[in-house]
C-alpha cells in the first residue's frame, strides 16, 4: 500500500504540490491527470523517493520510498524510455536486474517482449525501434526487475493515438496478468479514464481536486472507447478539470 499524508512540495517559492491525502492499495491501477505544470511529476517522483517532500510524509507498506526503491520494489517508466543504445532490446530488458545483482533471465525477458508485441525484435538497438516499440522494451524492463509498483510518468507522451489505445490495452493486461500496483500520470483524460480503477484529477494550485472510481469493466480492450459509460465517465473528468481551471 501506498500511503501519502499531508505531502506538499515546495521549490524556492513555487508551491509544486499542497496537502496531497492519498492511499493507493495493493493492485490497484491509479491515474493522475491535470494539465501541463499541475504537480504531476512531482507527485510521482515524491512516491519514487525522487524528490522529498517539504511538507509531510510518503510511505510505502510503512517503509520509506528510498528503503522501497533499494528493495527493487518500485520499477519507473518516464517519457523518454532511457533505453541504453548500443545494448539489444533483450539486453535492455534484463540490464537493471543484472546490476541488481541477479542472474539476468533471457528467456524470461523475451518471454515479456513477446508479451508486449515484440515477438522477432529480441535482438534489434533502440535505433532500429519506433518510439512505440522502446516504450513497450521499457515497459517490459519494469516489470523484469520485479518491482510491486510501476510509476509511470506519461510513457505514451510522444506516441501517436493510435499506438497510445494499443498500448494502453497492453498495460492493463499487463496489470492484470501480472499483479502490478501502478501509478499513472497523464494529461490526457480519455487514457486517464480507460487505464483506471481510479482516476486522480489534480487542480491547479497542486492539490487532488477530485478522485473518481471509474466503473468499467475489469477487462477492456478497443471497444470500451465507443461505449457509453466511457465517454460519460470521461465529460465527468473533463468537467472536473474546467472548473478547476476557469
Ligand atoms: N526541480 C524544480 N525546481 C523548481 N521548480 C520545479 C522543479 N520541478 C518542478 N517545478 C515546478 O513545479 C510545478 C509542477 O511541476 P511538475 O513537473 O510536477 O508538473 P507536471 O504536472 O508534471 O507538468 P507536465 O504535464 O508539463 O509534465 C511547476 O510549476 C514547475 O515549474
Ligand atoms: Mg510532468
Amino acid at each position: 500500500m501506498i500511503d501519502l499524508d499531508g505531502v506538499g512540495v515546495d521549490f524556492e517559492g513555487v508551491r509544486a504540490l499542497e496537502g496531497i491525502d492519498l492511499r493507493i492499495e495493493d493492485d490497484e491501477f491509479v491515474t493522475v491527470v491535470g494539465p501541463s505544470g499541475c504537480g504531476k511529476t512531482t507527485l510521482l517522483r515524491a512516491i519514487g523517493g525522487l524528490q522529498a517532500p517539504t511538507a509531510g510524509a510518503v510511505r510505502i507498506d510503512g517503509d520509506s520510498p528510498a528503503v522501497a526503491q533499494a528493495g527493487a520494489r518500485l520499477g519507473f517508466v518516464f517519457q523518454n524510455h532511457t533505453l541504453l543504445p548500443w545494448k539489444s532490446a533483450t539486453e535492455n530488458v534484463t540490464f537493471l536486474r543484472e546490476m541488481a545483482g541477479e542472474e539476468p533471465r533471457r528467456e524470461e525477458a523475451q518471454d515479456l517482449l513477446a508479451s508486449v508485441g515484440l515477438e522477432g525484435f529480441e535482438d534489434a538497438k533502440p535505433r532500429e525501434l519506433s518510439g512505440g516499440m522502446n516504450q513497450r522494451v521499457a515497459i517490459a524492463r519494469a516489470i523484469h526487475l520485479g518491482a510491486d509498483v510501476l510509476l509511470m510518468d506519461e510513457p505514451f507522451g510522444e506516441l501517436d493515438e493510435i499506438t497510445r489505445d494499443e498500448l494502453g490495452v497492453e498495460v492493463r493486461d499487463i496489470w492484470r496478468r501480472e499483479r502490478k500496483t501502478v501509478v499513472f500520470v497523464t494529461h490526457s483524460v480519455p487514457e486517464a479514464v480507460f487505464l483506471a480503477d481510479r482516476c486522480v484529477v489534480m487542480g491547479a494550485t497542486g492539490r487532488i481536486e477530485r478522485v473518481f472510481e471509474i466503473d468499467l469493466p475489469t477487462s477492456r480492450d478497443e471497444d470500451v472507447f465507443g461505449s457509453r459509460a466511457f465517454q460519460e465517465q470521461v465529460a465527468a473528468v473533463r468537467r472536473t478539470l474546467h472548473e478547476s481551471y476557469a
